[in-house]
């Protein structure tokens, strides 16, 4: 990690990436591996974080998330007895974070299992469940594999008692959707294989429920609070007060969470058209015409990125989006800072992209913005995303490829901190 002295204009592409923030040798917990989550980070850089900021001389009682995602941080907050608050706005991430960091009793969860499968057994449907079933599902699953997983759907509601134990099933249940759909197996995005071989749905949940058993007898009891709310931080009313933040913001002109979760969130039951999700996510391209756009209150970097695509043959929805973002982003840094304890830290995990030809500096923005609102000793460095997290190329339609030669895609991220004083 460099100092960063004498403000944000850089050169971000002459940063040295720091070895000691690439991939770590642990393999992760398996708890950590309940549920996929597009854009997870892997968890050795939520305990690197803590290590670096103790060294800093950060006194670590207090671990917030704002995008939380799947957990990670809640999850090593626990592990390392700290209290933790996090937020995400996608519910499908709650769950799962929620989930990671409970503890559970390994004979509770049996009892509810057992009982679990002696409910299917005897579940039987008189209408035709699958021609009534949400459009999108039925796009999603065959007739068969419907049924199956609304057997085990109602079973869950039927045999476990609301709380957290009914979330874990809940958790597991969606974790098996993906792989019991015709989704492509290799793609994020929603893609549909019309040659999928169909899955077993009793297999894939007896799977996954011992992959989580074994999960829960690898941790022990931790006393640390962990609180983790469904909510867009932007609306968030009551911030608490921490004493430091690690977060990975969602990218701008990168993913729609919404649509990549659509199949949990159906199924679950949080929509019944998974596109009202995308309603107040960061970076999503559908949520910008909402409202007006005070240009004006962009930061000098947000400003010039926003004048060279409007320059460029960009669409103007997606030069309006970016503004956006960049706003939210100012709004995000804004937001942290109360919450900061006098001498917090805040850690950002942040990539930069490139839309027709302009650079999108999302990591110059962040500085700046960390500088307006008065954090001190920001300090960069730059790390490697494994190839196995990430798929680095796009294709000409914007596609995520493996293929090297096509347009690469973010496959360097930037570690940013900044220190604040009330
Ligand atoms: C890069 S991911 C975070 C992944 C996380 N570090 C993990 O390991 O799972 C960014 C997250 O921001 C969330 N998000 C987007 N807009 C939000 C908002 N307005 N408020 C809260 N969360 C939001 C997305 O749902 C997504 O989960």
């Amino acid at each position: 990690m460099v100092t960063i002295n004498g403000g944000y204009n850089i050169d971000y592409d002459t940063i040295n990436v720091d070895t000691e923030w690439n991939d770590s040798e642990n393999v992760e917990l398996t708890m950590h591996t309940i549920h996929a989550y597009p854009a997870k980070f892997p968890a050795f850089i939520a305990s690197k974080a803590f290590e670096y900021a103790k060294n800093e001389g950060v006194k670590i009682n207090t671990v917030a998330d704002i995008f939380c995602g799947c957990g990670t941080v809640a999850l090593e907050s626990k592990i390392h007895n700290y209290d933790f608050w996090g937020c995400d706005i996608n519910p499908v991430a709650t769950l799962i974070a929620k989930t990671k960091s409970c503890d559970y009793d390994a004979k509770i969860l049996d009892k509810y299992y057992s009982n679990i499968n002696k409910a299917i057994a005897i579940i039987k449907f008189q209408g035709d469940e699958y021609n009534n079933a949400n459009e999108r599902l039925r796009y999603w699953f065959t007739k068969k594999n419907y049924i199956d997983l609304l057997k085990l759907y109602q079973a869950i509601e039927l045999i476990v008692d609301d709380g957290k134990y009914k979330d874990a099933f809940k958790c597991i249940f969606s974790s098996i959707l993906k792989v019991c759909s015709k989704w492509l197996t290799k793609s994020i995005k929603p893609q549909l294989d019309p040659n999928k071989k169909e899955v077993e749905v009793e297999i894939c949940f007896a799977r996954q429920y011992k992959k989580f058993l074994k999960a829960v007898k690898e941790l022990g009891n931790s006393d640390s609070r962990v609180e983790v709310k469904c909510q867009n931080f932007l609306m968030c009313k009551e911030l608490p007060k921490v004493d430091l933040v690690i977060t990975s913001p969602p990218y701008v002109t990168s993913y729609e969470y919404a649509d990549l979760h659509q199949l949990s969130s159906l199924w679950l039951n949080y929509t019944d058209n998974y596109r009202k999700l995308r309603k107040g996510s960061i970076g999503s391209i559908y949520y910008n015409s909402e409202a007006d756009i005070d240009m004006s209150k962009l930061n000098n970097t947000g400003r010039e990125i926003v004048d060279l695509l409007v320059k460029s043959d960009c669409p103007k929805a997606k030069a309006k989006s970016v503004a956006r973002y960049y706003l939210d982003m100012q709004d995000v840094v804004k937001r942290s800072a109360l919450m900061l304890n006098d001498g917090g830290m805040i850690f950002f995990v942040i990539g930069d992209t490139e839309y027709k030809g302009v650079k999108i500096l999302n990591s110059k923005h962040l500085v700046e913005s960390l500088y307006v609102e008065g954090f001190t000793d920001i300090k960069i460095g730059k790390r490697t995303i494994s190839k196995r997290i990430c798929v680095p190329f796009r294709d000409s339609n914007g596609k995520f490829s493996k293929d090297k030669s096509k347009k690469q895609i973010y496959h360097e991220e930037f570690i940013i901190s900044g220190r604040y004083h009330i």
